[in-house]
């Protein structure tokens, strides 16, 4: 018997589909990121994984992608075909800097070698400044984008939205919504208020969101559609990801952020009532 649950996957249209493929990612360090790559390499036989990383804490870009492999997560890959790790190739840039930050070289390898994008890298701090969160999750977006342009072979642009987007509405149907405002509007407001007057506006600029997050998320959403008209985009809008149900190794989550960390409190038996919206 197997140590491992069985892989449907393996050999499924999708994973045929990728076969060849080579892929560019943003936020593959994160908690997302670090499940997709995973799972592209366990179960589609995809050319190569091109990952956008920053440097951080004095680590470069290569050492940060070395390092998620050290996570259980890869477990399952590193005892059964450990040479796909060698698909994934780090390339230092950061969401936040003109052209991605990325160098001439690896931009041209990009948009010679990547048909699929997915772009996961955000801030997901709800309480992020204005300023911070419009860098990273609207210009962050707009950056992309525009490399994805370049890609003289692009098949699919998987954007990675969020259902919170539009959280202040009752119910969330698959469709495109009204901006709450032109994103090239709030981005030129970020140009020239200071931060405290920026910050004495957020609260009137977010409502009825509930948050900077959110709130520059649906922005997001719009700069596909402006900035990526003619682009094979799709967006995804999960809701609260926690543990792996099933695979690679059931329960699998890298942090205790928002239900997890509820979930590990109910279960350690701290927190016996929780103030919810009846
Ligand atoms: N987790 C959920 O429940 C959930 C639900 C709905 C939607 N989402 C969406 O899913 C995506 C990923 O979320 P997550 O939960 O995986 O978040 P996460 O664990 O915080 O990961 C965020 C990723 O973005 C990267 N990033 C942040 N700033 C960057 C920058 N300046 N340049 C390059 N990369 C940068 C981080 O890289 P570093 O390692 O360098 O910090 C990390 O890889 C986000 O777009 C989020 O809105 C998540």
């Amino acid at each position: 018997m197997s140590a491992f649950n069985d892989d449907i996957e393996v050999g499924s249209a999708i994973s045929k589909w990728f076969l060849g493929k080579s892929v560019f990612i943003t936020g593959g360090t994160g908690f997302m990121g670090k499940v997709l790559i995973e799972k592209l390499l366990r179960t589609c036989s995809v050319r190569r994984i091109y990952v956008l990383v920053r440097p951080k804490r004095g680590v470069d870009a290569k050492q940060r992608i070395e390092d998620i492999f050290n996570y259980k997560l890869f477990d399952r890959i590193k005892a059964t075909q450990p040479e796909v790790i060698q698909k994934v190739v780090a390339i230092k840039g950061d969401v936040t800097m003109e052209g991605l930050g990325i160098s001439d070289e690896d931009e041209a390898r990009l948009a010679e070698e990547v048909s699929v994008v997915f772009h996961a890298a955000a801030t997901i701090n709800f309480q992020e400044p204005m300023r911070v969160a419009v860098n990273l999750n609207i210009l962050g977006t707009k950056r992309v984008v525009s490399l994805a342009k370049k890609m003289t072979n692009l098949k699919a642009f998987v954007h990675v939205s969020t259902a919170y987007g539009n959280c202040h509405l009752p119910n969330i149907d698959e469709k495109l919504y009204a901006p709450p405002m032109e994103s090239s509007k709030l981005i030129q407001l970020t140009e020239w208020l200071d931060d405290d007057m920026l910050e004495s506006l957020t609260n009137k600029l977010i409502h009825p969101r509930p948050n900077t997050y959110t709130y520059t998320k649906a922005l997001a959403e719009q700069v596909l559609i402006t900035d990526g008209a003619n682009l094979p985009i799709v967006i995804i809008r999960p809701t609260i990801v926690c543990g792996a149900w099933r695979e690679p190794i059931p329960g699998w989550v890298d942090n205790m952020f928002a239900f997890t960390g509820l979930l590990v409190g109910m279960g350690k038996g701290f927190l016996r009532s929780l103030y919810i919206n009846e």
